[in-house]
Formats: structure tokens, sequence, C-alpha cells
């Protein structure tokens, strides 16, 4: 890949966003262009085709989308289905019409089913129910997916979809009402050791199974896809190892430096009961994950800790 190739990534102040930007201007790419919400709004097709036809990028990454927990995805159903339907609707439909390409879509490991076999397999996408508290932003991933799918039989373009697991890292999301479970449990630890190591409250039983994706790993493997073409249109991001709630409580809770005690509030829904990433395709082409837990924390809380009064007027 030509490293003067024009870059537009969508979503570029996102955690995913600002990860891949680093990780391509870190491999000599300097040709990147990218706009927030306020500058652009995704959900307004026209400016979208506006700013595509104005700026004629050659390759667009889209890392753009309304993300959150469960909580958020109960609270705010419609639009988690409506805004990321619309987003990358309006950047799909432009790359089309402006002859790009190559297209990069990021979507998420909740798009398969809540009871798949495991570790999840690519094929296993549309073959069951979803679990129901993602099943809004669920939908608009799978049609996220199928578009470039779709795109790439009916006009041979190269795009494609990377399904991340759970990922974590500097310029997450810690507001308690929107964020995942790894970034809210590092706040709450961090805020219960302030506070003379109070009580922590977690959601759920504790019991279920999950693996975690260092963000600047999703990076490497989004320049993967942009320096190879890769045969299918469907790729699974993760790192192959999952561990408890349970156990990653304690972990960050002894990274914390937290002394207190841990309740878990069972009346709290769990989610599914596990969801690992079958890793296997990618891997068999090159690419790996390189940052494993424990250093991924370690980073993140470094970064938390660093930009803890911006981070805290993170809001829906
Ligand atoms: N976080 C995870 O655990 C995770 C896991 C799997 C997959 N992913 C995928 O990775 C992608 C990015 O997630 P993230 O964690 O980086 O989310 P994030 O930190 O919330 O970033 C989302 C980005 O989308 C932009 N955006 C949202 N609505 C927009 C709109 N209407 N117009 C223009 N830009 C808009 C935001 O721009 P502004 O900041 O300018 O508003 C922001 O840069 C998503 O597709 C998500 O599905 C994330």
């Amino acid at each position: 890949m030509n490293k003067s190739v024009k870059i537009y990534i969508a979503g570029h102040k996102g955690m995913v966003g600002s990860a891949i930007w680093n990780a391509l201007q870190v491999n000599g790419y300097h040709n990147l262009i990218g706009k927030t919400s306020s500058e652009l709004d995704l959900r307004n097709q026209a400016a979208v085709l506006e700013f595509f036809e104005a700026e004629k990028p050659e390759v667009v990454i889209d890392a753009a989308a309304r993300v959150g927990g469960i909580l958020a995805n109960n609270n705010y159903p419609y639009t988690f289905l409506m805004e990321n339907l619309q987003i990358q609707n309006n950047l799909i439909e432009s790359a089309l019409k402006q002859e790009i390409d190559k297209f990069i879509f990021l979507g998420s490991s909740c798009i398969y089913p809540k009871l798949a076999p495991q570790p999840l397999k690519e094929e296993y996408l549309l073959t069951a129910a979803l679990e129901p508290t993602n099943e809004w932003y669920a939908l608009a991933k799978i049609a996220g997916v199928k578009a470039c799918e779709a795109i790439r039989k009916q006009y041979g373009k190269d795009f494609v979809s990377l399904m991340p697991t759970n990922l974590y890292g500097t310029h997450d999301n810690f507001d308690l009402q929107t964020s995942h479970v790894l970034p809210a449990m590092l706040r709450k630890f961090h805020e219960a050791k302030i506070n003379n190591h109070t009580k922590v409250t977690l959601w759920g039983s504790g019991s279920p199974l999950r693996e975690f994706l260092f963000v600047d790993d999703l990076a490497t493997a989004v320049l993967f896809a942009l320096e190879n073409k890769l045969p299918e249109n469907l790729y699974n991001v993760g790192t192959g190892i999952d561990l408890t709630i349970k156990e990653l409580a304690l972990l960050i809770q002894q990274k914390v430096g937290h002394q207190g005690e841990i309740i878990w509030d069972s009346s709290k829904p769990d989610g599914t009961p596990r969801k690992l990433m079958d890793i296997s395709k990618l891997k068999s082409l090159g690419w790996n994950p390189t940052v494993d837990l424990e250093a991924g924390i370690h980073k993140t809380y470094a970064w938390f800790l660093a930009n803890e009064n911006k981070i805290k007027q993170v809001k829906l």
C-alpha cells in the first residue's frame, strides 16, 4: 500500500479510531483525514456525501458508531439501532458512489447469537437469536457486515468487516452510565480506593466468561486489513483467551490497589454466559495480538490516572 494513500478514519477521536490513527501514522501513512461529530454529523446523508465529494478519500475505515454497555443499550434501543444504521449506511453508500475500492467496517462480537457454540466462528452469524440486551446495536452492525458483503459480491470491491471482541485501552469511556465492563471496573475500584477502600458493587454473578483485546492490537489488525486484500468478507479479532468477570475484577482490584469488599449484585443481568472469539481465520493469514491483559490493564489505568479530570464528563 502506497503510504501517501488518502485514508479517511471515521470516528478518529474515539478509542478505536485514535488507536488506528496512531498505528497508521507510526507506520508511515501521512495522508490521514478525520472529522469530529460536531464538524461532520455522519447521520446526515447529504453532508457525508458532500464531504466525500470534496475530500475524495481513497480508503475508508469506519470506526464511528454510537457505542455503549448493557445499561446504555437497554435504555436507548432506538438510538443504538437507528444512529448506527445511519452512520454506516451513509459512509458505505458514499464510498460506493465515490468508487472507493477499500472500506474497512468495524462491528462487534455481539453480532453472534447469544447461545452460539464457543469459540465463536464467523460462520455462526445469523444462525440463532441475539442477546436481547444489545440486539438493537447488533442488528445495525449485522446490516453493516451484510452491506459490505453485498458490495463485495455485486461490485468486486475490497469491502471487509472486522469483528473485535470486547476492547479496552487508552481513550476508553469511563462514564459509569455508558461504559463497558472493564473501564467501569477500573473507575469503580479506583474511586473506592480513594474513598478509603469502600465496598465495590458489581453487576451480575461474576460468572460469565469474557475476552478482552487491547485497542492497539485491534489497530494492528486494521493495518493488516489495509495492507492485504483479505480473501473473505468477515474476520473476528480477539485474543482467543477468556476469563470470568470475577477473575477480571480481582485482577483490576489488585492492579488498582483496592483492599475493600466486592459485592455481586445478582439482580442485574449477566448477559451472554460466554463470549470467546475464534480468531483462527485472521491468525492463519498472519495477524497476531501482542498485548496481554495485565500489561493492557496497566497501560489503561495509567491513562485513566493521567486523564481523570477530562473523562469524568463523558455522557451519552
Ligand atoms: N469499545 C469496544 O469495546 C468495542 C468492541 C468491539 C467493537 N467496537 C467497535 O469499534 C468502533 C468504535 O468504537 P469506540 O469504542 O472507539 O467508540 P467511541 O470511543 O465511543 O468512539 C466513537 C466515535 O464515533 C464518532 N461518532 C459517533 N456518532 C457520530 C456521528 N453522529 N457523527 C460523527 N461521528 C460520530 C465519535 O465522534 P465524536 O467523538 O467526535 O463525537 C467517536 O469518535 C465501533 O464500531 C464499535 O462497534 C468497539
